[in-house]
């Protein structure tokens, strides 16, 4: 999908693009090699760990001892939350860019790493939080929340059919823990609800509730929806928006904004009957990865890329 995602950008050499995920600096690396020396990328990650990476140079591949240091001042590494995208953009001088990539949900890297408990293959903290600067965190949440919203959480951000006796489990179960604080691990919190795992479905239910909490975790459904509007404010007519979702809800909210500008997915029409959008979707579709591709990375089954278009009726 590599190819499919910066081909979707349509790169110009000497355009300015935005990576709002940069993750392990992929597709950052892959949108820099488009680039000419007038060209610009601005990157963005929540992720102290992703700055990490930036700083040590060892996302740009090649047998240059410091590459940071060779790296042209055409790159920007902006460590913040993508829902501030256009008020970072202007703080560095730019008020229009030429594409702007997302590709959303959790990295490779912060799933393979224990503690941060973003893999339900692990024991690990409770955690779940992509910007450890942020103070709320998955354990405060099965900790705290009542069974009803704690209920309507699971099934409104995991669609977990049986949503409401997950809750009535983790909630019985953080009862008898109250001296140990409740439930402070994954671990603790499958245990808690391994009697509600449908026999064959245990891993896609855990994956449901884990995804709830991380949606709730880091407000990411938000994120998003501040990303595709601020998106149209800042991207020239011409301009390309590229997100790559992984579950429904996102992608719900992508496929809506790129049809109609709205999350709703309104169509609204002028006097002449055309659709008054400020965007318009590029593929019709959704491209999804090849079974070669799948071959390599299996997580890749439930990607979905949507490239749209900001039109010139744009404001
Ligand atoms: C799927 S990874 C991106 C991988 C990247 N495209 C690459 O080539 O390696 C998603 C990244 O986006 C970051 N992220 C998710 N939501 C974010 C947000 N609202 N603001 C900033 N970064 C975010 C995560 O921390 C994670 O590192």
């Amino acid at each position: 999908m590599l190819t499919e995602t910066i081909e979707g950008l349509n790169i110009r050499p000497e355009g300015t693009y935005v990576d709002a995920t940069f993750g392990g600096g992929g597709h950052s690396r892959a949108i820099l090699e488009q680039l000419n020396e007038q060209g610009r990328l601005v990157a963005f990650d929540q992720d102290e760990d992703a700055k990490a990476r930036v700083d040590s140079g060892e996302w740009l591949a090649g047998d240059t001892p410091n590459p940071m240091a060779s790296l042209p001042a055409k790159f920007t590494f902006i460590h913040e939350n993508f829902r501030y995208l256009k008020n970072y953009l202007r703080l560095n001088g730019l008020r229009e860019v030429d594409g702007i990539l997302a590709d959303l949900g959790v990295s490779s890297h912060q799933f393979d790493v224990a503690e941060r408990g973003f893999s339900t293959r692990f024991d690990g903290e409770l955690d779940l939080r992509m910007d450890r600067r942020q103070e709320t965190t998955a354990r405060d949440i099965v900790n705290s929340l009542d069974e009803e919203s704690l209920a309507r959480l699971l099934k409104l951000y995991g669609e977990l059919p049986n949503a409401k006796q997950m809750a009535r489990a983790i909630v019985e179960f953080r009862g008898r823990r109250l001296e140990s604080g409740g439930i402070n691990t994954t671990g603790e919190l499958k245990e808690a609800v391994s009697r509600r795992l449908p026999r064959g479905m245990e891993n896609k239910y855990l994956a449901m509730l884990f995804q709830a909490l991380r949606i709730e975790v880091n407000g990411e459904l938000d994120a998003l929806k501040a990303l595709l509007q601020q998106s149209i404010e800042v991207l020239r007519p011409g301009g390309r928006l590229v997100v790559i979702s992984y579950h429904s809800l996102e992608d719900r909210l992508v496929k809506n904004f790129m049809r109609s500008g709205n999350f709703e997915g309104t169509i609204e029409k002028d006097f002449f009957g055309n659709i008054m959008s400020p965007v318009r979707m590029v593929s019709r579709g959704a491209v999804q990865a090849s079974e070669e591709e799948l071959q390599l990375n299996n997580r890749a089954r439930s990607a979905r890329l949507r490239i749209g278009e900001k039109l010139d009726n744009g404001e």
